[in-house]
């Protein structure tokens, strides 16, 4: 452990911890800490981690690179890393020629609402500027990607400040209002998206989570959910706009979540398992029907207005080249698709256990919801942190989780074996089952 000290935490009442374990090495799925203490990385240090730690292809791309140049900026420059992985990512992503790189996934939502509000600029198409998207969406933490995506409990102390983005239900098939069926409900989401749509001029462009809302609390989309509104913003001459920062590279099961949701969008942002985990690296993809609106004489003002010191850093963009390679060597893709049913077998498991109200899981994702009452589906409250009272649980069972509200996030990394992650499951069952509230039913 260490004390707490000059550091402020992410998202952390300060005042609950007086100390932290110190994580100081990993070896696959492990955290070790300061005290030897070994935890399963239930949340692959925050959803991004692929091949577990200290993978030594990855540790190797970087020492490489790192001997050669460290950083060079992408302003006026270029650099060979990053040429190469933006051929790479082209050639997974469908309909999607263009790359431009930041550093962190909210950053790259950021520069896909630029992109969208400065293209019809470009095309000379007046007041298209309004944001449509899905509640409870999380795109990041900055003013724009939290515009776009108000998760409240998240965000509410900066509404004032946040710019207003016109949104839409989504079908959450644990909460659907009682009067619908699953199916009806859907339905009604998406003829509310299509009126909309359909009548008001100004909106520029949709943008929504690929595949499922993650940390708005692992809202699984119904099949046809996604395709249907790329097809209503086509019809309509609305930029669609995927986030696949968390859901893309195969953490749903898929290297590129919209294909499997037949839905090819404008602009696609992905972050997070670009690096395997291991540096802080994202991009923003664009199709050329997008990037040529940017084009002109230097005059025109049309260029992106938008860059970072960091932007296509060498050794990130290094270590991308060689995570990609590997997905290709080792065959992740179809090994995640068997890794995953593993989840599955625990679904009944978790379900029997006091307070779980729900659990949703795909790919490599679950989210188990926390219930006070069963029937009345009341989220769990407590007055220390939830998150906390499971990180501590989690850590005496020798597993590393982080929940989001009352939802316990399981996000293993991908590679995870199947005896980790069977390890991984049964601790976390005991963890909910010695996690002690106050029983309220
Ligand atoms: C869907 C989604 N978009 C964007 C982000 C923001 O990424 P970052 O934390 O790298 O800024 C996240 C982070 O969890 C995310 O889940």
């Amino acid at each position: 452990m260490r004390e707490s000290s000059s550091v402020w935490h992410p998202n952390t009442q300060m005042s609950e911890w007086k100390d932290f374990p110190e994580i100081v090495r990993g070896n696959g799925v492990y955290l070790i800490d300061n005290e030897g203490k070994k935890m399963i990385d239930g949340v692959s240090s925050m959803w991004c981690n692929v091949w577990g730690h200290s993978k030594k292809e990855l540790i190797n791309a970087i020492i490489t690179q790192t001997k050669k140049i460290q950083h060079s900026p992408m302003f006026n420059l270029t650099n060979e890393p990053s040429e190469k992985l933006a051929k790479k990512l082209v050639k997974i992503a469908p309909g999607m020629n263009h790359v431009f790189y930041s550093d962190n996934g909210s950053s790259a939502m950021e520069i896909a609402i630029k992109i969208s509000i400065q293209y019809w600029i470009n095309k000379k198409i007046k007041n298209k500027n309004k944001i449509a998207t899905l509640v409870n969406g999380y795109h990041g933490d900055t003013i724009g990607s939290m515009s776009v995506g108000y998760v409240p409990e998240f965000f509410s102390k900066f509404k004032s400040q946040l710019f207003s983005s016109i949104r839409f239900s989504v079908p959450n098939t644990y909460r659907i209002p009682r009067k619908y069926s699953e199916k009806e409900y859907e339905q009604k989401c998406l003829e509310k998206i299509e009126k909309k749509l359909s009548e008001d001029e100004k909106i520029a462009a949709f943008i929504m989570e690929s595949g499922a809302q993650v940390a708005g609390g692992v809202i699984i989309y119904p099949t046809g959910f996604q395709e249907r509104i790329s097809k209503i913003c086509k019809k309509n001459g609305v930029l669609f706009v995927l986030d696949e920062i968390a859901t893309g590279f195969g953490r749903l099961g898929s290297m590129v979540e919209y294909t499997n949701q037949k839905s090819i969008p404008d602009i696609v942002s992905f972050g997070k398992m670009m690096t395997g985990g291991y540096l802080t690296m994202a991009a923003t993809l664009t199709s050329n029907k997008i990037y040529d609106a940017f084009l002109g004489e230097f005059n025109e003002r049309k260029h992106l207005f938008h860059g970072h010191t960091y932007t296509g850093n060498p050794i990130a963009a290094s270590v991308a080249n060689k995570n990609l390679e590997l997905y290709e060597k080792y065959k992740l893709i179809s090994k995640i698709k068997k890794t995953s049913e593993i989840f599955q077998k625990y679904y009944d498991e978790f379900m029997k256990l006091d307070f779980v109200g729900d659990v949703r899981h795909k790919g490599m994702l679950m989210g188990i919801e926390l219930v006070s009452n069963k029937k009345k589906k009341s989220p769990v409250t407590s007055k220390t942190s939830i998150n906390k009272l499971f990180f501590e649980e989690g850590r005496r069972n020798g597993i590393y989780l982080r929940t989001l509200g009352n939802i316990v996030m399981i996000v293993p990394p991908l590679a995870i074996s199947e005896n980790d992650l069977t390890a991984l499951l049964d601790r976390a069952v005991d963890t909910i089952k010695n996690v002690k509230f106050k029983k309220s039913m």
